[in-house]
């Protein structure tokens, strides 16, 4: 099982940026945990703050991997183009936000993700990874 966790911008901020939100774990820490976690599944990570590399990662191992966890931060309410990559490759794509999206601001209700990705989870903190690599390794039992 080969999954990878593409996270958007300002993602590489999480532990730094609006704690009371995001809380105060940077992803890498997190990343260490999923891993110990997850040992016999192999997990990759990248992050970008450009919109042209989000898209040029999901063509990378889009038609290779097991399973896409995507968050796509502030690009989920924005890009067309993340959204054609994700419904251009063959692997499947989970959606996911740290913090519940439709408690917050208007724009943040709005996804072009949502309609093109195999599934949506959000809401339960950094949990949210967690439970979109469960819904890939359940698939296979
Ligand atoms: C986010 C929610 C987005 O609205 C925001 O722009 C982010 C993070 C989340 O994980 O809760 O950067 O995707």
């Amino acid at each position: 099982m080969k999954i990878l966790i593409i996270n958007g911008p300002n993602l590489n901020l999480l532990g730094k940026r609006e704690p009371d939100v995001y809380g105060d774990t940077s992803f890498e820490d997190y990343f260490s945990t999923l891993q110990f976690r997850f040992k016999n599944t192999q997990l990759e990570y990248f992050q970008s703050n450009i919109e042209g590399e989000l898209i040029g990662k999901l063509q990378e191992v889009g038609f290779t991997y097991d399973g896409i966890v995507l968050n796509a931060a502030a690009y989920t309410h924005t890009s067309i183009g993340i959204a054609d990559a994700v419904k251009a490759i063959t692997t499947p794509v989970v959606e996911v936000h740290i913090s519940n999206t439709y408690k917050r601001e208007d724009f943040r209700h709005i996804s072009y993700l949502s309609p093109v990705a195999n599934g949506v989870i959000l809401g339960f903190g950094l949990q949210s990874y967690d439970l979109a690599i469960q819904s890939f390794l359940a698939k296979n039992d």
